[in-house]
């Protein structure tokens, strides 16, 4: 294909793709399937690769991320980001109206809305174009956010239509249900501290470093307020109605509302509804739904005249407090977790609430037997948050947390500057042993799937395995004929009777672990360093670090410096790498495990052009006309240089986009190294 071909197949591409974006993520009208769409994302990432200087500046391929931040540069906001005042029953509201009335004699409709529970966002776009993203930060300035937001599939990239040359819309960036409960079992199963609730979630998500690993995260957009200098409508609800043509995503869960027993039943209809809908609301808005009549009723200092939230109550329990169980993760923290006398709340019975830490045990003041008022923080998690001190008991004594390891007795230990206790006794600890050996069979890791939780923790208790290494040592002889008793409750039967049955290894069950483990040997490289459990290496860490090492011996003998300038890796993870390969024991294991065959290197990615760059360690730094960002990095490894994250004595040059970070700048000229635009990087490279 010649270069102006794949120029016009792009561009096509890009709005077909586009199109079908707006459809399924907007309209929740899909007109193709999943694979026709997935055929044509890959022609369309497959060309840009070809090509990365004709890839859009819009390209539907950056919603699967790529690109990293290593600062979130500081931006002013166009029109400074206000918030609403709160209201909390019908009489504030009827202030609210009153107060509206004072000013305005004409008669006022209002708009109801859902108050999303997320983070609030304000994207620019000109001339069609999303150019910019900012979080809200102090109202006046915000974090630059945009190749983030980019990934989120609802947020348009591209508008459509009759839009205005300079648009800004503000909206709410949330995490729906589903995607909260997928990223806190992943955290979960890498032994790292699950988020709270979504709005958590959504706020660490677009302050992510890795693009990529926020788009896998699928976050979600609503947006509710439109601005610009002259808009072309009189009321609000049309603006959203426009918006919702150009792309944006505008729930229609909305109502124009004419009093407030109209404004009152729509607030006693979502308090009830949102118990269904797929993510949080906290509340709902009301708007002055006039243009002319909010620019009468003006602005406060904090917050507009023309609106207030409505915040629902959330639902509040009384129960008792049972036991305290401390539990074991992975990596030997310790989770304090209640056990509570069962009792219904928001839907669901409540049995059980974390208790994070010791600080938090520590600040809730919590005795043994205390009457404990629980809530659910954003609909999901229940948690503690009080205690009803007129029932508790004379004499009763605070809940103490343990010194020792509920598990191995080790003492436990606290890591400067975290809140968390650990278990140190990691290779001795069983809790620790047979979550790291789960981890390595896990469907993402290993994919050892004939052995279960069930099944390792039967060859552990019989002293088999004592970490991942011994599976490879296991036989036939071993295995067959392994006994254990389980006991269960039959929830299905009328007594709830509890039921005890004998399980013991058959021939079928031992052979077919027996071939899974010899399977098992074909796993790529990336996904064995994976299944290592080293703590802060996720599955997409360890793909780019088994790319950039080629192979376990490289990675082993790398120092903290090389590791931190492979991409997504920072100090915390360098430093967690060195640890795991400082550790002896760790590496006897892996030396079992090459033994037993497994893959612990890969090709790595071979140039095919001319080496021009060779032996060059380059820098890249803002924003580039011709190239995406990934793009200029794959044309500087595809001609031999290596990219480094950071300039420092070893780096040859910089090649400076628009808006190059000013520390990078400075720290360049003070060491003299050259500092060379677009067009001479372009030049040199001879495009
Ligand atoms: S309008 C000038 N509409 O609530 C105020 N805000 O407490 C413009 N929010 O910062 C905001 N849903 O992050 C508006 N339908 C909605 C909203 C909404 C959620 C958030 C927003 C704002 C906060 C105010």
């Amino acid at each position: 294909m010649t270069k102006d071909e794949a120029g016009k197949r792009i561009a096509e591409l890009s709005e077909i793709i586009d199109n079908h974006n707006y459809k399924y993520y907007v309209l929740a009208q899909p007109s193709i399937s999943d694979y026709d769409f997935d055929m044509l994302m890959n022609e369309l990432i497959a060309l840009e690769k070809e090509f990365p200087e004709l890839a859009l500046p819009s390209s539907p391929t950056q919603r699967v991320g790529g690109d990293l931040t290593k600062e979130f540069p500081t931006v002013k906001h166009r029109y400074p980001m206000l918030s609403l005042a709160n209201s909390y029953n019908r009489d504030e509201i009827i202030d609210f109206i009153k107060r509206i009335e004072k000013t305005i004699s004409e008669p006022v409709e209002f708009v109801c809305e859902l108050k999303f529970d997320g983070v609030s966002i304000s994207l620019t776009y000109e001339h069609g174009l999303l150019i910019r993203a900012v979080t809200r930060g102090d109202g006046a300035q915000g974090d630059e956010v945009t190749t983030n937001i980019k990934t989120i599939h609802s947020i348009p990239l591209k508008l459509h239509g009759d839009y205005p040359d300079f648009l800004e819309m503000r909206g709410e960036v949330i995490m729906p249900h589903d995607s909260f409960e997928k990223v806190n079992a992943e955290r979960d199963e890498l032994g790292l501290a699950t988020f709270a609730n979504p709005r958590n979630a959504a706020a660490g998500t677009i302050k992510l470093q890795d693009s990529r690993e926020a788009a896998s995260r699928r976050l979600d957009n609503f947006c509710y307020y439109m601005m610009m200098d002259d808009l072309p409508f009189t009321t609000h609800y049309q603006s959203l109605m426009a918006a919702k043509e150009w792309g944006f995503n505008i729930s229609s869960h909305m109502k124009v509302c004419h009093n407030i027993d109209e404004i009152e039943s729509f607030i006693n209809y979502w308090d009830v509804q949102r118990k269904f809908l797929p993510f949080d609301i906290d509340g709902i808005v009301i708007k002055v739904n006039s243009f002319a009549q909010r620019e009468e009723l003006g602005l406060t200092a904090k917050s507009p005249r023309w609106a207030i939230a409505y915040k629902f109550k959330a639902e509040q329990v009384a129960t008792k407090l049972v036991s305290v169980d401390f539990q074991v993760g992975r990596h030997g923290t310790i989770t304090p977790v209640a056990n509570l006398e069962p009792v219904q709340l928001a839907g669901t019975t409540v049995k059980r609430a974390t208790l994070n830490n010791a600080d938090f045990i520590r600040q809730l003041d919590l005795h043994c037997d205390d009457t404990v008022k629980v809530e659910k923080g954003g609909e999901i998690i229940p948690k503690i948050v009080g205690i009803d001190l007129e029932k508790r008991k004379a004499g009763s004594k605070p809940v103490e947390f343990i010194t020792h390891c509920p598990e191995c007795g080790a003492q436990l230990v606290q890591k400067e500057g975290e809140a968390a206790w650990y278990c140190p006794n990691s290779m001795g600890c069983p809790p620790q042993i047979k979550g790291r050996i789960e981890h390595f069979i896990s469907r993402k890791a290993m994919n050892i799937e004939s052995l279960g939780e069930g099944k390792v923790e039967m060859i552990f208790d019989n002293h088999l395995i004592n970490n991942y290494a011994d599976l490879y040592d296991l036989t036939y002889d071993k295995l067959y004929g392994l006994e254990k008793v389980e006991t269960y409750v039959d929830e299905t039967s009328l007594f709830q009777e509890t039921i005890t049955r004998k399980v013991s290894f058959k021939e079928k069950t031992v052979n077919n672990i027996l071939n899974s483990l010899i399977k098992s040997r074909e796993v790529p490289f990336a996904r064995v360093l994976y299944a290592l459990g080293i703590k802060e290496v996720g599955e997409t860490t360890a793909k780019v670090i088994a790319n950039k090492m080629g192979s376990i011996d490289n990675l082993i003998n790398a120092s903290l410096e090389e590791l931190q300038e492979i991409n997504t890796v920072g100090e915390t993870i360098a430093l967690s790498i060195r640890n795991f390969f400082d550790d002896e024991r760790n590496i006897s294991i892996i030396n079992r495990l090459k033994n037993a065959g497994l893959q612990f290197s890969q090709e790595k990615k071979v140039a095919t052009e001319n080496q021009l760059l060779a032996g060059k360690t380059i820098v890249v730094s803002g924003v580039f006309a011709n190239f995406s960002r990934d793009g200029i990095k794959q044309k500087i490894e595809d001609l031999g240089g290596k990219n480094s994250s950071s300039i420092s004595s070893k780096t040859d040059f910089v090649v400076a986009g628009e808006k190059m970070g000013p520390e990078k700048r400075k720290k360049a000229e003070e060491l003299g190294i050259r500092i060379m635009n677009e067009e001479e990087f372009l030049d040199m490279i001879n495009h």
